[in-house]
């Protein structure tokens, strides 16, 4: 066999936006692995909310430029933390990650800040030419027109580990060749629960997710598979693709994170372990594929299964891929409304089956516009939180 050729030496200078989250850490910690590579990469900009230890720490490590923060009372506190061994500039709010999204000296720009705020810095990212590297799906969900008005050919590399696998799937591919494209589901903890014990389930059950460990917010979402109903309006968006081209199956190992079926009736798979730092690595690294140290999957252990998301057990994932479908502003209506009946049934306010309640009611009240502004759509997305927080939790029951 012909010896692998050395894979190239990588330059690349970022602004971690979300930094101090889940995606964004894991994000430096690949950082640190490719350095410790030989590679050249370096922290330009970190953007952050209220987590200022961890803040301090990667600053005091990474030395970025500039920092970002959420809320200017923060700012002494952030500095007595850095204390002597960080001394660049700080800036406030959406101001902040604006001028962390733009920096001039950032090539590539990871945006894994979560919910609608990750919206503005993706379009100022992309109207001044940067490379984005997005975990944050709702800059594609609330707002895919906006985006798609303003990318350039790959100016957009997905984080998101099915996007990332459709995307490395699809990457050599014609769109004349492509037939449909899968994503797959874990199906979250109640797969197989029997329907009439629904009304039953605890938030304790629900943050139980099989196979990834994510925040609270995703995983409740990865259990009513709403998360999965965004990451169809991210394909959409992402991929070019008419909603009727995507599809999702369940798919309880979660090995197979996506399919692409050809019009000659071949489906292409890409499959590893579960591990957001191979698609954090493929987007920092990417068009150079290098190796890592994520552990290998075992083929022979494998055993792979799929099955169609039910309406019965799923009504949620359905009610939000139709928003998807409807278009304008009702994706960002979905979005805000299932985050807020998220938080009423982590605060145990309402039932599980309340959150499919609820958005099919928020929903059902919004008068959409078609084509909206930013503007339009941060005013749905207000209007759908305030809606959200006022039905009353027996009428969800
Ligand atoms: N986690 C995963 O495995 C995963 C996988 C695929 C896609 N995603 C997507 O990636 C995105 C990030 O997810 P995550 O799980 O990493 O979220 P997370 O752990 O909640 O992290 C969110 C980040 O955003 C920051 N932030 C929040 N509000 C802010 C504000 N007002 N100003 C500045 N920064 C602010 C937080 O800062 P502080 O913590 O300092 O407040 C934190 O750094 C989401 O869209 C999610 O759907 C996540």
């Amino acid at each position: 066999m012909a010896s692998m050729p050395p894979s190239p030496l990588i330059r690349k200078r970022l602004a971690i936006l979300g930094s101090t989250g889940s995606v964004g850490s894991q994000t430096l910690a690949v950082v640190e692995a490719l350095t410790r590579a030989g590679h050249a990469f370096s922290v330009v900009a970190l953007a952050a909310g209220k987590n200022l230890e961890l803040l301090a720490a990667q600053a005091q490590r990474f030395q970025p430029k500039l920092i970002a923060i959420e809320r200017a009372k923060d700012l002494s506190k952030l500095r007595r933390l850095v204390g002597t061994f960080w001394s660049g500039e700080i800036v406030v709010g959406e101001e902040g990650l604006i001028a962390a999204a733009t920096h001039p000296d950032a090539d590539l720009i990871v945006n894994a800040l979560v919910g609608a705020l990750g919206l503005i810095p993706t379009l100022e990212a992309l109207k001044a030419k940067k490379i984005v590297a997005l975990a944050n799906k709702e800059s594609l969900v609330i707002g895919g027109h906006l985006v798609h008005g303003v990318q350039s050919k790959r100016s957009l590399i997905p984080i998101d580990s099915e996007h990332s696998a459709l995307f490395q799937l699809m990457h050599s591919l014609h769109p004349s060749e492509i037939e449909r494209i899968i994503l797959t589901a874990s199906g979250g903890p109640f797969r197989t629960r029997p329907l009439d014990s629904f009304a039953q389930i605890t938030v304790a059950e629900a943050l139980q997710h099989p196979t990834w460990q994510m925040g609270k917010r995703i995983t409740i979402d990865s259990a009513t598979l709403v998360n999965k109903a965004f990451e169809v309006i991210e394909a959409h968006w992402l991929f070019d693709l008419p909603y009727e081209k995507i599809s999702v199956l369940i798919h309880p190992q979660s090995v197979v994170h996506g399919l692409v079926e050809l019009t000659d009736g071949s489906i292409l798979a890409h499959l590893s372990t579960t591990d957001m730092k191979l698609p954090i690595q493929y987007a920092l690294t990417y068009p150079e594929r290098v190796p890592s140290s994520v552990a290998r999957l075992d083929l022979v252990k494998q055993k792979l299964e799929f099955a169609p998301v039910g309406r019965e057990r799923y009504p949620a994932f359905w009610l939000v891929c139709e928003a998807g479908q409807r278009g304008g502003t009702f994706p960002a209506v979905a979005n805000a409304a299932d985050e807020v009946f998220v938080q009423r049934f982590l605060k145990n306010e309402i039932p599980f089956v309340g959150i499919a309640r609820g958005i099919e009611r928020v929903l059902a009240e919004h008068e959409g516009v078609p084509t909206p502004a930013l503007e339009e759509i941060l005013e749905a997305d207000r209007w759908a939180r305030q809606r959200a927080s006022e039905f009353p939790p027996n009428s969800l029951s």
